[in-house]
């Protein structure tokens, strides 16, 4: 309960100013100091060398630091709190500003390759309080990347709809990629969701089963399938390709020799992430968005049941419960505008029960391949680009970030729902759900909306009902909670929404201050924030800094974070005047 939870004494800030979107500088409020834990291209494991930006290859970026860190978390591994392992994806790679000009093309594409997915890095620091340091030859160190053997399982596992030549089994898959959000599970794995993978495709196109998930025949500007045949959907021996990504993935960071898993269970679409929570009865709850413009939100209820304790079954149990267990997606219910605020009620719309589809004209192996597909037949709530969806532990509530959806309104497109209340709904806005009776696991649920995002006293926004000051927000992504409970918020997209930089933020959500949001940290130009990591007890916070200069070129940068080594001063490896995904730590300033 709210009331006996311990107060955040050590994150006590004042809100910082909106940071203009020309601003190549990471700020933090007064009385705060940051610093990078960890950058691209770090070497992680044994025999990994030194970052040097004019001579990436495959080999040495398998064994650094990924690019575009965006899922993240710190978790504390030792009871005196100086030993923790750090967990990041790594979504997707920017070319232009990651490889000198002239570099082979096929080496470009093996190497951001081993760029992408994700990466386990252990953590030390003196005492909690000080400044983690990572470990370069840490023994759980790990990267995870488009060449990393994965497991298939869950009941679509072996079907004919993931089979392909090299794969005649449809139970291994070479890889993960697009790792945009995440979760870390009650038993300390973690969850990563597959993206945008349409992208890296070439398809033919033509069948919906392609075309509802972006496949198409012109959006692979990558050319991967120069280098390998299996990103070429129109070949025969690779039609299923596509259907292998998509899926929520989960690794074990604490065993470097685990098969990491893809879960066919959970429904395959754009995953953000999946959080998970366990429901008083037991069951394991994971919620997940779909971020596309007009797309759904998902619940997955596991078939089997937690088992708490640290021992050897328990774990091997727990590893389990994302194997088995039913989908559903979300359907709203407005009670109308006239009483001033968008709220109502809504149901869980069943895919599968019991294991098996419940979707007429779909069998379980074609809901869970092609899950927007049976989704569609159930009729749920277009959302607008549901990105993270996080229960929160300490009021029972659960949080859907919708980030923004400009085609809202347009002539073809559905207009405003009361859940969805702006046409070219450029900000996005926050939705609060509150399980029927706390259980996570029942048909129905009532809601409201926290924010509606922007500028604020700009028409159409609302902060929660508070009528203060509050920081301006665009685009909410990834949210955390702190541990009393309270809200944070990073966000992508404020430079276009807004002209401001993108930044993490704090939401007050219980009292007077209910929807007071004060902005902790802007990233530098460019850049979108991910994470966020809140350890308000231990005094820190952390941000994974992704894209930074995304608009810029290898010659000219547009951001030079976070070394800010002067331009033309590229004396030794490392000196790099170009910027550097990162994640960054956040602590006070010692007196
Ligand atoms: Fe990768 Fe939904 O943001
Ligand atoms: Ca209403
Ligand atoms: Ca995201
Ligand atoms: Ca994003």
């Amino acid at each position: 309960p709210a009331a006996a939870a311990p107060k955040t004494k050590k994150l006590k800030f004042n809100a910082i100013a909106s940071q203009p979107a020309s601003a190549d500088a990471l700020t933090v409020p007064a009385g705060w100091r940051w610093e990078p834990i960890i950058r691209w291209g770090d070497p992680i494991l044994k025999g990994a060398p030194a970052f040097d930006p004019n001579a990436q290859t495959p080999q040495s970026q398998a064994a650094q630091f990924g690019y575009n860190n965006d899922y993240l978390d710190i978790i504390v591994t030792n009871d005196e709190g100086t030993k923790a392992l750090l967990v990041a994806n790594h979504e997707y790679t920017n070319e232009n500003i990651m490889f000198p000009p002239g570099t082979d093309p096929a080496t470009l594409i093996r190497t951001v390759w081993e760029a992408h997915g994700m990466s386990v890095v252990e953590l030390e620091r003196k005492r909690p309080g000080k400044q983690w340091e990572y470990e370069k030859r840490g023994k759980l160190n790990r990267r995870i990347t488009l060449t990393t053997p994965f497991e298939l399982d869950g009941p679509a596992a072996g079907s004919a709809l993931l089979r392909t030549a090299a794969d005649p089994t449809g139970t291994r898959v070479l890889g993960t990629m697009n790792n945009c959000s995440g979760g870390t599970t009650p038993w300390g794995t973690v969850l990563s969701g597959e993206e945008n993978f349409n992208q890296y495709f070439k398809a033919t196109g033509t069948d919906v089963k392609e075309t509802r998930y972006g496949l198409s025949a012109t959006q692979d500007s990558r050319n991967w399938r120069s280098v390998d045949p299996r990103w070429d959907a129109t070949n025969p021996d690779y039609v299923n390709e596509p259907n292998r990504f998509g899926w929520i993935v989960e690794i074990d960071p604490t065993d470097p020799t685990s098969t990491p898993v893809k879960h066919t269970a959970m429904g395959r679409f754009k995953h953000e992430g999946a959080n998970v929570v366990v429901n008083k009865d037991g069951h394991v709850v994971a919620y997940m968005g779909d971020d596309e413009r007009f797309d759904y939100l998902y619940r997955f209820v596991s078939k089997r049941k937690f088992r708490k304790g640290d021992t050897k079954q328990a774990r091997k149990h727990n590893l389990k419960l994302l194997s088995e267990g039913d989908l559903s997606v979300a359907r709203f219910y407005g009670d109308g505008l006239e009483d001033g605020v968008s709220d109502g009620t809504g149901e869980w719309l069943p895919l599968t029960v019991n294991g098996e589809s419940v979707v007429p004209g779909f069998t379980t192996e074609q809901v869970l391949v092609y899950t927007r597909l049976a989704a569609d037949a159930v009729q749920p709530t277009k959302m607008d680009r549901p990105e993270d969806v996080q229960p929160n532990l300490v009021n029972g509530r659960v949080y859907v970030a919708c980030t923004n959806n400009t085609d809202r309104g347009k002539t073809g497109k559905e207009g405003a729902t009361e859940p969805n209340p702006r046409t070219a709904n450029k900000d996005g806005h926050i939705v609060e759900i509150k399980p029927t009776k706390k259980d996570h696991t029942g048909r129905t649920f009532s809601w409201d909306l926290l924010l509606i995002c922007g500028q604020p006293g700009t028409a159409g926004t609302y902060f929660g009902g508070y009528t203060g000051p509050v920081s301006p927000i665009s685009c909410p992504d990834n949210l955390a909670f702190d541990s009393v409970g309270d809200l944070w918020i990073s966000t992508d997209g404020m430079p276009s929404a807004l002209t401001l930089n993108d930044g993490l933020f704090k939401v007050d959500l219980e009292g007077k201050n209910r929807g007071r949001v004060r902005q902790f940290l802007a990233v530098p130009a460019g850049a979108e924030t991910c994470g966020p990591v809140v350890h308000d007890q231990d005094g820190s916070v952390f941000v994974a800094v992704q894209h930074p200069g995304e608009e810029g070129t290898w010659a000219v940068p547009q951001s030079h974070f976070p070394d800010y080594v002067p331009a033309g001063t590229t004396a030794k490896p490392g000196d790099f005047a170009g910027p550097r995904p990162a994640v960054v730590q956040v602590t006070k300033k010692r007196r």
